[in-house]
């Protein structure tokens, strides 16, 4: 099938790389000409597991291509064209939905209406409508969320739980179905308005769950309890689950703050003021706060005190520090006259385009420990797991370590002589 994908970022690249894959022929669209002129040589301008790989062969095999003109869609005449532009957080929380608009003008400019049109990025419910407004009445217009953790999108794309598509159309369901026929996992059928809800509910779901545990976490700190205990029992509970389960020092990324405040805004355009959706953020942001208040408890005085970071992107598997605790927890830190060197195996590049020089970048994460009094540990990189914590101990002038994703063996780093700090943990 001929499909054409608007929007290289995250989502629309994965989208389309993998349709590829999977043996459509695809045009990528974005308006951005240096990334696009970068994607044609192959070079993917972030970091996503074999995500390059399947690039670099699609192209070579013929089935996928970068354009910056959407004009030169016409040519291949899609069947589908997959919106997969950005929907940032607007001043009040609510999506912004200007790209969304501008790719639609696009569209109507430049394809024939027997194409469907098909929304992947994450909108609000009554987006699609809007879009089939924008677009006209000859367009035919679907909901298809992802539910691709960045780090693991890739291998989310191959194996997804479910498949949502949302229409009344039957015409573009069988379009949607013959998309993905290569993909095999159940396939919900249900209202544009059901398929947005449910992309957003999916990830106010995840979020809350996570707040939730960070609460509990910080009970266990309170009551004397051990939260990895607690997490490995509640998870054995079939109705609570073991996944999405970890306590912290908050979570991150580009999705889950922004779609969270974003469903709120929409809930209360519509007229209902939701009271659980908002503490979600509030705990989150609070989670922070506990675990700096953890690095103040330890040194009364921040003022000049040298510490080293390990990890800077919102969670292991990807560059993006959007969101990021890691770099809330270093902002607040710096502001305290702290004086800090950071490592990260992959989003170096991403966490100097936001700290720039203010912080000291190290080429590896045993130089970072250099001349520094305590390790903070802020992404769950599984390298950070396998440490010569022995040899960590003689360069650290203090043994201390703050493990913001509770994830080191903490037992093992207590017998190495380590005075080690997470969320909850007794
Ligand atoms: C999330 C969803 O998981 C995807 O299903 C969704 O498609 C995506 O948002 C999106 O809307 O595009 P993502 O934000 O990329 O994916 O990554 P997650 O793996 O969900 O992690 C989010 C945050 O939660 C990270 O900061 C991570 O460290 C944190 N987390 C995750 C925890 O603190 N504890 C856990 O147990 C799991």
């Amino acid at each position: 099938m001929n499909i054409v994908v608007i929007g290289t970022s995250y989502v629309g690249l994965v989208q389309g790389a993998c349709l590829a894959r999977l043996g459509h022929s695809v045009l990528c669209v974005d308006i951005d000409e240096s990334k696009v002129a970068r994607l044609r040589e192959g070079v993917v301008p972030f970091f996503e597991p074999d995500l390059e790989e399947i690039v670099r062969s699609e192209m070579q095999a013929g089935r996928l291509s970068f354009t910056s003109k959407i004009t030169e869609a016409v040519m291949i005449q899609p069947a589908v064209i997959f919106l997969a532009v950005g929907t940032p957080q607007s001043e009040n929380g609510a999506a912004d939905l200007q790209y969304l608009k501008a790719a639609a003008r696009d569209i109507v400019a430049a394809v024939q209406s027997t194409a469907l049109v098909v929304i992947k990025s994450t909108v609000p419910p009554g987006t699609s409508k809007k879009v089939k407004e924008w677009l006209g009445s000859d367009f035919e217009v679907a909901s298809n969320p992802e539910f691709l953790r960045e780090g693991k999108a890739v291998s989310d794309f191959f194996n997804p739980d479910r498949i949502v598509i949302g229409t009344t159309s039957d015409r573009a369901e069988q379009l949607l179905r013959d998309v993905y026929s290569g993909i095999f996992t159940q396939v919900f059928v249900m209202s544009p308005e059901s398929a947005e809800l449910t992309k957003y509910a999916a990830n106010t779901f995840l979020a809350s769950r996570l707040s939730l545990i960070n609460e509990v976490a910080n009970i266990a700190d309170h009551v004397g309890a051990n939260i990895k205990d607690v997490e490995a029992a509640l998870g054995a509970d079939p109705r609570i689950g073991n996944q999405f389960l970890r306590a912290g020092a908050g979570f991150g990324g580009s999705c889950f703050p922004k779609d969270v405040l974003a469903l709120d805004h929409a809930a209360r355009e519509h007229g209902y003021a939701p009271k659980l959706i908002a503490p979600i953020m509030e705990v989150n942001l609070g989670q922070t706060e506990r675990f700096l208040q953890k690095i103040y408890n330890r040194f009364d005085n921040i003022e000049g005190r040298k510490f080293s970071v390990w990890g800077l992107a919102f969670n292991a598997g990807t560059d993006d520090v959007r969101e990021s605790p890691a770099l809330r927890i270093i902002e607040k830190l710096l502001e305290r006259g702290a004086e800090l060197c950071v490592f990260d195996p992959y989003a170096m590049a991403s966490g100097r385009l936001v700290l720039g020089d203010k912080v000291t970048f190290a080429p590896s994460m045993m130089d970072a420990l250099i001349g520094t009094d305590a390790l903070l540990v802020l992404t769950e990189w599984e390298e950070f797991l396998y440490a010569p914590w022995n040899t960590i101990a003689e360069l650290l002038s203090e043994r201390v370590i703050f493990d913001g994703k509770n994830f080191l063996p903490h037992k093992d780093l207590r017998d190495v002589g380590f005075e080690v700090f997470g969320i909850g943990l007794n």
